[in-house]
């Protein structure tokens, strides 16, 4: 397969086989799943030694625990002997993982601890040591958000999201708190390629007035949204924001939002500004919510104010025209409790599996899928001429290269590092 062919960035034209083709979702899985840095959660959600919660990494399922000495470590969630999953609970504390199948018994740092009838099967000369966990010998936090990899060559974390960090710490540092995965999870299967809602999330802002129009019609839209000027921000790697406010310019809407919730939102609001002030650069002191988001490859947030719990999203690939989509909401853990409820609610009409946006948004990754997959139509381009030749503007108070709110220029940069992945010439440490 002539990937170089399918992808043609200078003319902004991608072939449809990027989406269809089984060859190319086996390669991927190898060179970007098992080769990118990939978040696979968040700090909170290992707050104790011996916490864990299960994840995915491509179609590898991965066991992320914090260990008796506090290290958060990410393992393949399969056994050593002959392959089991492990552990089939999405999270909780345990000291050890006992293997379903015949009880092999690992702790909270991969070691063997326990082999049945370990004598009489193997004799003395068994080494539990050499059987321990396979382990990701990659594992970094930035601003709380957990990052792995398989690759011990792949390049820093801190090169690989550049001047995206600025806005992840800035997400993190607008909690009186700390930011907060909360327990539970919505899960549904769609049938469609990942990258077609990952690209989405980098910056497919083009979409939102007309696919959600019928929440913007009915107001189920959150009150924050479409108030001021936004920005698309594009990064290296493949990273991509969009609906990223003008600084300073949504704070008159934050404030009229919170009058309409009560004093205690009020309050709310202006410790949290007093927070930023204190904490931020003048740009991150006025910027009260990110939009949307995905960090390459498949791992996408929203966040729109202080008063809307922000929504992670992992697009999982589970085949060329399958993926499941894993989704966790998150807030600030000491927001008064009055408003955690508020705030809780409103994602769950949104990007959520029974929301506006979420319903709007699977079905247009199912009909691309459809009216895409056919022999004619495979022949035929998808069309990422937006915005081409467009230079980033220069904008001193964000950081990353920054570009009109509608635009492909994002997607561009998106299948850009993908190729690049593909082709064996990305970066590495
Ligand atoms: S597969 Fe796990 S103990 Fe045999
Ligand atoms: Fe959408």
């Amino acid at each position: 397969m002539q990937l170089c062919a399918l992808v043609d960035l200078e003319r902004g034209f991608i072939g449809r086989d990027v989406y269809f083709d089984e060859a190319v979702y086996r390669a991927e899985l190898e060179r970007v799943f098992a080769k990118c840095w990939l978040v696979v959660g968040h700090e909170s959600q290992l707050a104790a030694p011996n916490d864990f919660f299960t994840q995915y990494m491509g179609e590898d399922p991965v066991l992320v625990t914090r260990d008796v000495a506090g290290q958060i470590r990410v393992f393949l969630n399969s056994c050593t002997h002959r392959g089991m999953k492990i552990c089939r609970e999405e999270a909780g504390n345990a000291r050890a993982f006992e293997c379903p199948y015949h009880g092999w018994t690992f702790d909270t740092s991969g070691r063997l601890a326990a082999v049945p009838h370990e004598l009489a099967a193997y004799g003395a000369n068994f080494q539990r040591e050499s059987r321990a966990l396979i382990e990701a010998p990659k594992v970094e936090s930035c601003a709380g958000f957990i990052f792995a990899s398989w690759d011990t060559d792949v390049v820093p974390l801190r090169t690989y999201l550049g001047d995206l960090r600025w806005y992840l710490e800035l997400m993190a540092a607008r909690q009186l708190g700390r930011l907060e995965v909360l327990p539970g999870q919505q899960r549904y299967k769609v049938a469609g390629n990942w990258k077609v809602a990952a690209e989405n999330f980098a910056g497919d802002n083009y979409h939102t007035t007309h696919t959600h129009a019928s929440a913007i019609i009915t107001g189920a839209l959150p009150p924050i949204l479409g108030t001021g000027p936004d920005h698309t921000v594009s990064f290296p790697y493949g990273h991509g924001t969009q609906l990223i406010p003008d600084p300073g310019t949504k704070f008159s809407a934050e404030l009229a939002w919170a009058k309409t919730l009560g004093p205690e939102a009020v309050e709310y609001l202006e410790a949290l500004r007093f927070k930023l002030v204190r904490v931020g650069t003048e740009a991150q002191s006025e910027l009260f919510g990110l939009g949307v988001s995905n960090i390459f490859p498949h791992f996408s947030f929203n966040d729109f104010s202080v008063f809307h719990a922000s929504t992670l999203i992992w697009w999982h690939p589970r085949g060329a025209n399958a993926m499941e989509v894993w989704q966790s909401l998150t807030y600030d853990s000491e927001a008064p409790r009055a408003l955690r409820e508020y705030v809780l609610e409103l994602p769950t009409g949104e990007q959520a599996v029974a929301g506006f946006f979420g319903q709007d948004d699977v079905e247009n990754i199912e009909q691309v899928t459809a009216a895409s997959r056919g022999v004619v139509s495979r022949r035929a381009p998808f069309d990422y001429t937006m915005g081409l030749g467009t230079p980033p503007r220069t904008d001193s108070r964000l950081p990353g290269q920054v570009y009109p709110s509608i635009t492909e220029q994002n997607q561009r940069n998106f299948y850009s590092y993908w190729l690049s992945c593909m082709n064996g010439d990305a970066g590495r440490g």
